[in-house]
């Protein structure tokens, strides 16, 4: 593991889920449903965010779902979920998941899939609770993730604003 995934992992911004694909997940073909894998996606996102915000959490949005290549039975898919920007109460969170053959050494897996979730902190009663701001990051890669988090986060609060004020 390199240095700045040790400094993630001790900030408590990311998770990561891994597991090998059974021929109970794909089709007669062998390709793994893209369902088991969204599900995947979506408790690894709620890893991060739970992680970050010391709490329970619901998935209140997810977007951008990107099929880059197909997984197959057999493959190893690694899910890595990265908090990249925190509101009051929502957490932008980033999932990245690589599948790997293990037919050689040193491969470390294709970019299968990648998402966006947005993950909302909730109290005992299922009300959104307030989440320990992030400091804006000085690493360079970081902070474009950042910037990208606080765009979605600014463009779909206004967005849900304008469709509630129209009933929905
Ligand atoms: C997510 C949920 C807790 C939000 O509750 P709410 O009463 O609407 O709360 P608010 O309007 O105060 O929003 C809370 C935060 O969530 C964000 N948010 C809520 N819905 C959102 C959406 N659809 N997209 C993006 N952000 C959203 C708000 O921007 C706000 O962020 P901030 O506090 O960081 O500024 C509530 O809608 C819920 O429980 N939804 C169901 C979640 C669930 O069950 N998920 C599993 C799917 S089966």
């Amino acid at each position: 593991m390199i240095k700045s995934d040790i400094q993630k992992l001790k900030s408590k911004k990311i998770a990561i889920i891994s597991d090998i694909m059974l021929p109970s997940q794909a089709n007669a073909n062998g390709n793994v449903h893209g369902g088991e894998i969204m599900k995947m996606m979506d408790s690894c996102a709620g890893c991060a965010a739970m992680r970050y915000s010391a709490g329970t959490v619901v998935t209140a949005r997810v977007d951008e779902i990107m099929f880059h290549y197909p997984v197959f039975v057999g493959q190893l898919v690694a899910c890595i979920s990265e908090v990249i920007f925190v509101g009051s109460t929502s957490m932008e969170v980033v999932v990245r998941v690589y599948a790997e053959t293990m037919e050689k050494e040193g491969d470390d897996g294709i970019l299968a899939l990648t998402a966006m979730f947005t993950m909302v902190a909730i109290d005992k009663d299922g009300k959104p609770r307030k989440v320990r701001p992030m400091p804006v990051p000085e690493e360079e890669e970081e902070l474009r993730l950042y910037q990208m988090g606080q765009k979605r986060y600014q463009f779909f609060k206004e967005k849900r604003k304008n469709q509630q004020s129209h009933g929905f």
